[in-house]
């Protein structure tokens, strides 16, 4: 979708439609308590559909008006809730003000639009700032606007996205910081929409090999480097684990390194280290899955894409900061040369895992990855996986499980997640955890022998083990790849989940 940005006068400024965010009528019903309506165009208009109480401006409401001809030739009323100086807070008001923008958006999709204005001016601009409010705005449009058609024939005229979207203010004074705002939402929002375009992309048009040759030829369009590691130079390194997982497949594993280290990088202790599972297809290998659901394990790799989505933005935000990407690829299948349950595979670091089970494959992936992050002696390591359906079991579609082994990492993932609304959720790691990942015959068990239950801090306890000396955070982001109910923000599908969270999480770090 094209943005732009544009001065000019709310009644003459030509568009499909104008959108225009207003908030809910005070308790009172006096309308002019709100101060904005008044501010705003066809003012008496807006009053008359408040009074009628066709519209009252509550939060995701909306409401088409039809105003005299001349600018517009539409008015989207989007309702932004209870909205003054201070309520409701920040956060929510950023995240509400997406919200409202993503309802915007398809409602004139509904209507088959080509093309929307969103009026800054007002609500937004006063809590939020220009700046801010554009940088949201431009976020939350291309967000809200993503769907995955690249292998749709035909497409109705009401499933069409948008072509373009402008942002629209009326004082020149505005327009650098809304242009700049408009600028760093356009990034993090396309690096977000390819993001999910690699996770919605089937497992047969995507094995480990291509999703490591886009990272390659994004890295070259970055100008950052990229190594890509192949089953001989695995071998060297003595990544048994990743090499185990996918040794069933003919599609073979591959291993790949991104790093972003700008001149100007601030900090002095080591490098960010994020890591993602790249799982191109989960079958569950000779542990197989059952049939039911299993279409949805080409969502496996989601990790990786938003590991590789993130260094994007980063490097294009040009963040003062030294950035390393990891990103383990294979794929599990089963096949007479697979892993066998019972098999035991040797880690980069010397580890040794009993593969008791050969579904719980993205530790063993993981394990490879985060020895081999040990090297780069990081500030910080983050890893993405869709590790366990368990973290479903425990938080739904609503948060992604957070597990770490040290309290000021997650607080800051914690601020990260909160600014972002990309909700987060800590859980623990009791020492019972790393008792059941014992094993008889090797030095750690990929699944627990022994109780039931608690299955998501299980696999983040035999995550940890090869979290040594370093700072480490882990998201299971099982349940969040991609939720199953279209959001105004988040189609159903991927949904780039953890993207947003690790951009604000870098850009904080950078200050
Ligand atoms: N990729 C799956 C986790 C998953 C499940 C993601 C459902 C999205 C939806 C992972 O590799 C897996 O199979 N985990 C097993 C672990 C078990 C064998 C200990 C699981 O959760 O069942
Ligand atoms: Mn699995
Ligand atoms: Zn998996």
């Amino acid at each position: 979708m094209e943005l732009n940005v544009r001065v000019g006068k709310l009644e003459a400024e030509k568009s499909a439609a104008l959108a225009l965010m207003l908030p809910q009528e005070s308790a009172n019903g006096d309308l002019r308590s709100t101060g904005f309506i008044a501010k705003t165009i066809h003012a008496g208009l807006i009053t008359r559909i408040y009074r009628q109480k066709d519209f009252a401006g509550k939060l995701e409401e909306t409401a088409w008006l039809y105003p005299p001809e001349g600018g517009a030739e539409r008015l989207l009323l989007v309702g932004l809730g209870v909205w003054n100086h201070k309520t409701p807070k920040e956060n929510e008001a950023r995240q509400n003000a997406q919200l409202v923008i993503g309802n915007a958006v398809q409602a004139a999709r509904k209507l088959a639009m080509e093309d929307l204005h969103l009026c800054l001016d007002g609500p937004l601009a006063e809590r939020l700032g220009y700046r801010t409010a554009a940088q949201l705005a431009a976020e939350a449009l291309l967000l809200a606007n993503y769907r995955f058609l690249k292998y749709k024939s035909n497409l109705p005229n009401n499933e069409k996205p948008l072509r373009r979207a402008t942002l629209l203010i009326t004082d020149k004074q505005h327009e650098q910081e809304v242009k700049e705002g408009c600028r760093i939402g356009q990034i993090i929002g396309e690096w977000t929409c390819f993001a999910r375009d690699l996770q919605n992309t089937p497992s047969n048009d995507l094995p480990p090999a291509k999703l490591a040759e886009i990272a390659a030829v994004k890295a070259a369009e970055l100008k950052i480097s990229c190594q890509i590691y192949d089953e001989k130079k695995l071998r060297e390194l003595g990544m048994g684990a990743l090499l185990g997982v996918g040794q069933g497949s003919v599609n073979p594993p591959r291993f790949v390194v991104l790093e972003y280290h700008p001149a100007n990088a601030r900090q002095e202790n080591g490098p960010i280290v994020l890591v993602g599972k790249g799982i191109t297809f989960d079958s569950g290998g000779l542990s197989i899955k059952t049939a039911e659901g299993m279409e949805q394990m080409k969502f496996d790799m989601s990790g990786a894409a938003v590991v590789l989505a993130t260094i994007g933005a980063i490097v294009q935000l040009q963040l003062p900061l030294h950035v390393i990407g990891l990103m383990p690829m294979a794929e599990n299948m089963p096949s007479g040369s697979a892993q066998r349950p019972g098999d035991i595979v040797r880690t980069c670091n010397g580890k040794t895992i009993e593969v008791a089970d050969t579904d719980a494959e993205g530790r063993l992936i993981l394990a490879d990855a985060l020895a081999y992050a040990q090297r780069f002696k990081p500030k910080a390591v983050i890893d993405l996986a869709t590790l366990t359906g368990a973290i479903y079991g425990a938080l739904g579609e609503t948060a992604a499980g957070l597990f770490g082994n040290d309290a000021g990492l997650i607080t800051r993932i914690k601020k990260s997640a909160e600014r972002t609304g990309e909700r987060v959720w800590e859980m623990p790691l009791f020492p019972e955890f790393f008792d059941y990942m014992k094993s008889d015959v090797a030095d750690i068990r990929n699944i627990a022998s022994k109780p039931s239950g608690g299955g998501a801090s299980k696999g983040a306890a035999f995550l940890a083990t090869f979290a040594e000396g370093y700072k480490w955070a882990h998201l299971d982001i099982a349940n969040m790849a991609h939720p199953k109910e279209d959001k105004p923000l988040v189609p159903r599908g991927g949904s780039g989940y953890g993207m947003r969270l690790l951009v604000q999480l870098c850009r904080d770090w950078a200050e």
